[in-house]
């Protein structure tokens, strides 16, 4: 086993003999492949010197208590000594290739477990299926138990240390893992640190009076402090769950719920909250996991007047996490969760020193393509591209059509509105044409949360069901079809044509239409979401390999996408990326240069034909496709077409 102190003479010096410099000479790294238990000991104390006072600053800032502290790096090295030593191994291969999320070849999938294949076990025998869909990241959605009814789809959590009993149990999570590790497969999980179920053993103590456990959420014995916050804090749920307390009569408190009334909102002014939520993340991450979603993020911090979002404090927790994982569990991910502009999305990434998310979606992005699709007029959405092209391209976004959320139309709108396009009536507008009530629309699906206070309402369909496919297998109507199958390829097409790691929608890669058995459940009845969270059809993904069919077309020409993705290095995250005037509003043109290599998309967002009047003098092109050689002028693009022009 190399010894650490080798591993370092031999870095020292770069290939130009010259000696190396700070993160260059790799001081830190650990031993390649584990190492003996003293190499690792080493390996550990280097990690904390290197992060140590930066944690210490930022925790006594927060908390000014250092015994709380002493606690917190005592657990740390437990939870880095019970780390299996293929996940270190694993660990130190990353900490030496830092960007390898970045490579082109990373594509995504979300799918629930149950949905997917039943449970985990399920799970495991369907990875083929998976490699199939080119995937290397599995996002399984929540999982940890959660009182049935009461779950909000898994996102309230009563053991954070318990696998939900139908879907099988710690040790099949970690059989799961190694197995997605054999096949290069990541797994990606929610740790959904905001609030816990009401039936988490910490509710339910503070529900009886217990002041330590209360102390670990937001209670208050009458409504003034309650009505304070109600003054600056918006609803997340205003229809379905209104309000951000709940009133608990059996324990005569309010207890802060900003999500549903059985979510409650952990205080993380305790540091014991934090504390033991940390433990509860590197338990987790220990299980395997490789990229750790932490969802609802912003929310975190609460104080009086304000917004209760985004507070600076989030980020110093964010932060903090970032330097546990470095130090206990560097080869994990983590992946904010903010549904908000990018202004707001963006500082969640910190700075190149000080780094919080490796990884945010991209959601505004996400909500512009849909505008997109229903105006069909890309100016909005080439705008958005051109914000998300200026940033470092360090950043890596998850860029995605649809997810298990609603779409709320976090747009632009002081862009729209110097077009004379009012916020209200366009949301309107689009949720309308979703519905498939107006502007010639195909679309299939529902209303979200609609406020009858503001006006505004959110949108819920699976990307085919939106794209025309429910509708056109409905009326039996084959050119219909044709079309928005067509569509559904090329917002995929478009979609890989972006910066970052895609990611796909469970059935999206076969098409799957929205589910309406969810209004027979009465537990998911109320929530419209549940409509693209149907079951994996697997008698239509046996369609697949059978060209004539909606399955076949689609998992075939994603194939070709997806292949195309990752074998061309234009397609890394940090390549550079632009966009481009087409003369067209229904065209789009997306840019991406790397080393040498430059490729054109060219996507035609109407469902009529159109010629995008680019004019690249610098040569001849091939359509990737087709294979066909062209040149970048003057381009013929049939209704929903798309090419992509790789610069010979
Ligand atoms: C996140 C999840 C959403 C859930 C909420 C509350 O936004 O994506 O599904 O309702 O958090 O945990």
């Amino acid at each position: 086993m190399k010894k650490v102190t080798a591993q370092n003479d031999k870095c020292d010096k770069n290939s130009t003999g010259k000696k190396k410099t700070g993160c260059e000479a790799g001081q830190e790294l650990c031993p390649k492949d584990g190492g003996t238990a003293q190499d690792e000991e080493i390996c550990y104390r280097k990690r904390l010197e290197k992060h140590h006072d930066e944690l210490r600053w930022l925790y006594m800032e927060l908390y000014d208590n250092g015994d709380m502290f002493a606690e917190l790096l005592d657990q740390m090295k437990e939870f880095y000594r019970e780390r299996k030593s293929a996940l270190k191994g694993m660990d130190e291969t990353r900490e030496r290739d830092p960007g390898w999320y970045r490579r082109n070849d990373m594509l995504g999938m979300m799918l629930y477990i149950d949905n997917f294949a039943g449970n985990m076990k399920g799970v495991e025998s369907r990875l083929d299926y998976i490699g199939k869909c080119n995937v290397n990241y599995i996002h399984l959605m929540p999982f940890l138990e959660t009182p049935k009814g009461r779950s909000d789809g898994g996102y309230a959590v009563s053991d954070f240390r318990k696998v939900q009993e139908n879907l099988g149990s710690m040790e099949d999570l970690e059989s799961l893992t190694a197995s997605c590790h054999k096949k290069g497969i990541n797994v990606c999980m929610d740790f959904v640190m905001n609030h816990t179920s009401e039936d988490h053993e910490w509710a339910k103590k503070a529900r009886q009076g217990d002041g330590e456990y209360m102390s670990r959420y937001f209670f208050y014995d009458n409504s003034y402090i309650p009505s304070l916050y109600e003054k600056t804090v918006p609803q997340v749920f205003p229809t379905t769950a209104p309000g951000n307390f709940t009133w608990l009569e059996d324990a005569g408190h309010f207890v802060m719920t900003s999500f549903y009334p059985y979510q409650w909102d952990l205080n993380y002014k305790n540091p014991r909250v934090f504390n033991e939520m940390m433990y509860h993340f590197l338990y987790l991450a220990n299980r395997g996991i490789d990229i750790v979603r932490i969802d609802a993020v912003p929310y975190i911090w609460k104080e009086l007047n304000t917004q209760c979002r985004n507070l600076p404090q989030v980020h110093t927790i964010v932060r903090m996490m970032r330097i546990i994982t470095e130090i206990v569990c560097p080869g994990v991910l983590l992946l904010g969760e903010v549904v908000m502009e990018p202004e707001k999305v963006v500082p969640y990434f910190g700075t190149v020193e000080k780094p919080e998310c490796h990884m945010l979606y991209n959601v505004t992005t996400m909500a512009t393509t849909w505008h997109t699709v229903a105006t069909r007029d890309v100016k909005l959405l080439k705008k958005q591209l051109d914000i998300v092209s200026s940033l470092p391209r360090e950043y890596v976004f998850l860029n995605y059509l649809r997810c298990h959320d609603d779409i709320g139309w976090g747009l632009d709108f002081g862009t729209l509105m110097t077009e004379g396009i009012g916020e209200r009536s366009h949301k309107q507008y689009l949720n309308d044409y979703f519905q498939g009530y107006a502007g010639e629309s195909n679309s299939r699906g529902e209303l979200y949360n609609a406020d009858p206070v503001t006006g505004d309402a959110r949108f819920c369909g699976t990307t085919a069901s939106m794209c025309g496919i429910e509708k056109a297998g409905f009326e039996q109507d084959a050119q219909a079809m044709e079309l928005a199958v067509r569509l559904d390829v090329m917002l995929h097409a478009y979609m890989f044509m972006q910066s970052g790691i895609p990611v796909l929608y469970s059935g999206d890669e076969i098409g799957q239409v929205n589910d309406y058995s969810y209004k027979e459940d009465p537990l998911k009845a109320p929530d419209s979401r549940y409509i693209h969270r149907g079951a994996m059809n697997w008698t239509l993904a046996e369609n697949i390999s059978r060209p004539d069919t909606v399955e076949g077309k689609l998992f075939r020409a994603l194939d070709m996408l997806e292949k195309i993705r990752r074998t061309e290095k234009v397609f890394v995250s940090n390549a550079d990326t632009w966009t481009m005037d087409t003369w067209d509003c229904a065209v789009l043109c997306i840019g991406r240069y790397f080393e040498g290599e430059k490729i054109l998309g060219l996507f035609n967002f109407s469902e009529s034909d159109k010629i995008a009047w680019i004019h690249e003098t610098d040569g001849d092109y091939v359509d990737l496709i087709s294979g066909e050689e062209m040149r970048a002028c003057g381009v013929r693009l049939p209704a929903y077409g798309f090419y992509y022009l790789k610069k010979k």
